[in-house]
């Protein structure tokens, strides 16, 4: 899709970090935004009042996704694993039930979240997803599995899909689009660090890309050591 055929984009968790920061990349690209984040989220996007259209309600509530993708080219969706109400597997049910045919559909997730099985984690981080897991499920409040399954109803759909997973996050001014890879375990990955601002870019870059349809990159700062050892090797 070139980029003059996106014109209205719908952002599903706007008014969270990632979500406002994608926001403000969308409007920069002059593209029409429609946001959708939970009721008492609406003050967190009083930065926009006036530029974007907001729907408010719980985005796995299928009658909001419908009236807030309507249409639009674009749905970029925040998934979280919040609660244990399957809100992520609702959230990415709705967003493939109601965006349009033909609609690019990017979503973020983590580098847990595994297409084809051939990703290669550290210990490390195996063990911190499994800690995580277990003590989510003891407090109730959050559900990594939901957001596992999420993916694979996207993964399993015939839309035009891109499955962002991110790196560990941090806060801080765009050092420039990320650098990816399919699967974690990559060299050009071993930074594991990216701004959430250029989490944010590549997301809404991912509109006008056809390259990533159907793609899962692994995303991972275009400044960190090994994305810029990775360069300097593409370049000798
Ligand atoms: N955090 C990390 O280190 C990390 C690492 C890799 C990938 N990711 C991915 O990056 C994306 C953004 O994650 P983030 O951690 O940076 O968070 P974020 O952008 O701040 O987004 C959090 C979202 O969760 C919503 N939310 C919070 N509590 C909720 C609840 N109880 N019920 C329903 N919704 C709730 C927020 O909505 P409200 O504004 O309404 O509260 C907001 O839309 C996610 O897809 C995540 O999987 C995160």
């Amino acid at each position: 899709m070139d980029t003059d055929r996106v014109k209205k984009v719908c952002i599903i968790g706007a008014s969270g970090k990632l979500g406002q920061y994608m926001v403000g990349h969308a409007l920069e690209r002059g593209y029409e935004v429609v946001g959708v984040c939970r009721e008492r989220s609406v003050p967190k996007l009083a930065a926009f009042d006036g530029r974007m259209t907001v729907v408010p309600g719980d985005t796995n509530d299928p009658e909001v996704i419908r009236r807030a993708v309507a249409g639009c080219d674009g749905v970029l969706t925040v998934l979280v694993p919040w609660g244990v109400r399957q809100y992520a597997s609702g959230t990415a049910q709705a967003v493939l039930d109601h965006a349009r045919p033909g609609a690019r559909l990017v979503f973020s997730c983590g580098w847990h979240i595994t297409r084809d099985g051939k990703d290669k984690y550290s210990r490390l981080f195996t063990l911190g997803v499994r800690i995580a897991t277990v003590l989510a499920k003891l407090v109730r409040a959050v559900e990594l599995d939901d957001q596992v399954e999420a993916c694979r109803r996207v993964f399993a759909s015939d839309t035009r899909w891109t499955v962002v997973r991110g790196s560990s996050l941090e806060e801080g001014e765009s050092q420039g689009l990320p650098v990816w890879s399919r699967h974690v375990g990559d060299p050009v990955l071993a930074g594991n660090l990216t701004r959430r601002v250029d989490f944010a870019l590549f997301m809404v870059e991912a509109l006008t890309d056809d390259t990533l349809v159907q793609e899962a990159p692994a995303i991972v700062g275009c400044r960190t050591p090994s994305a810029l050892a990775h360069a300097e090797g593409s370049r000798s």
